[in-house]
């Protein structure tokens, strides 16, 4: 035992003190890393999800960049309001406060209540009939208690014919005035474009912005955070200026990007027996930018 290690967070100190490959496994693993703008958007989550039933509920759009926090933030909240089983519950019915969907990639409505149905773990046949599924999934949601309705990829709508798009946005409509329920929206900025396009939806649905990170306050929280929970031995002040800047212009102000470069280091920073990061490390992990991967040529 070699006590101290005053950078780490308490419930990670004992950690420090295990065996190379089993603190690599621990730092390859994924964890919630909270940061304002997370805890933010959870909070009007939350303030949804408590909205008094009205005629016409408000929904929320959260928008941002690819791999930037979107759907760990939705899935976080989603096991904050799990489901009950049936043979749990008092009165023996399964209950689904918080149904999470996946848009399906050329969308239709019949894919979509698919997906619905599939959420609510439903059987269902593809050959079903559309109205058949659509009035399932909304009598199981019904039945179920469900809440809330997140559609995470939504900008997949508009991977549809110019028809199929409208028709989508016309049913998400119906869908909120039915069920009276809030839809939380999660996206690229093309979602955003998706709803702009239909008058009536954009004046339901608030944008909540994920932008990149840049160098701020909050961005060097957010390593410091991150810094205490991975089990190196010696701090490595990641929080500082020069590797500040080194991981985020490594990572193109992308969260994803960001967390992936630091574990690496931490991971090398094990193997190396360094046991902290440093710029030098972050170089020799190799780390190919996103803007660079996506002009490699396969
Ligand atoms: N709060 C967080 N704590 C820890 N890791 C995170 C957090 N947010 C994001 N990450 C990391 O970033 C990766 C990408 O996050 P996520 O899948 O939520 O992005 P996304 O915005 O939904 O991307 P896409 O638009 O491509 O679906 C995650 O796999 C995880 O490794
Ligand atoms: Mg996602």
């Amino acid at each position: 035992m070699s006590g101290g290690y005053a950078h780490l967070h308490p419930s990670v100190r004992h950690l420090a003190d295990e065996d190379a490959n089993s603190r690599i496994r621990r730092i390859r693993t994924d964890r919630w890393i909270g940061y304002a703008r997370a805890e933010a958007v959870l909070a009007a989550l939350e303030d949804l999800l408590s909205f008094p039933t009205r005629t016409r509920m408000p929904n929320l759009l959260l928008v941002g960049p690819t791999n930037n926090g979107k759907t760990m933030i939705v899935e976080k909240f989603r096991r904050a309001h799990p489901g009950t089983a049936a043979a749990e519950s008092e009165d023996g019915l399964a209950l689904l406060p918080v149904v999470k969907v996946q848009m399906p990639p050329g969308p239709d409505e019949g894919r979509f209540f698919g997906a619905i149905l599939h959420a609510l773990g439903m059987p269902f046949s593809p050959r079903d009939r559309i109205a058949t599924k659509q009035d399932t999934a909304v009598r199981i949601m019904q039945a179920m208690g469900a809440r809330m309705l997140v559609i995470d990829e939504l900008h997949n709508v508009l991977s549809g014919s110019a028809m199929q798009q409208r028709r989508l946005l016309n049913l998400l409509r119906w869908l909120g005035n039915e069920l009276r329920i809030p839809l939380v929206g999660v996206g690229t900025a093309e979602a955003l474009r998706a709803i702009r396009s239909d008058d009536q939806l954009v004046n339901r649905f608030e944008p909540h912005p994920l932008p990149l990170w840049s160098d701020d306050d909050e961005y060097r929280r957010l390593l410091s955070t991150l810094e205490a929970v991975l089990p190196l031995r010696k701090p490595s002040h990641l929080a500082d200026s020069a590797l500040a800047g080194r991981v985020l212009s490594a990572s193109e102000g992308v969260l994803g990007e960001m967390i992936a470069v630091v574990i690496r280091a931490a991971v090398r920073a094990v193997e190396t027996g360094a046991e902290a990061i440093s710029t030098r490390m972050i170089e020799d992990t190799g780390f190919i930018r996103p803007s660079e991967r996506r002009r490699v040529v396969v």
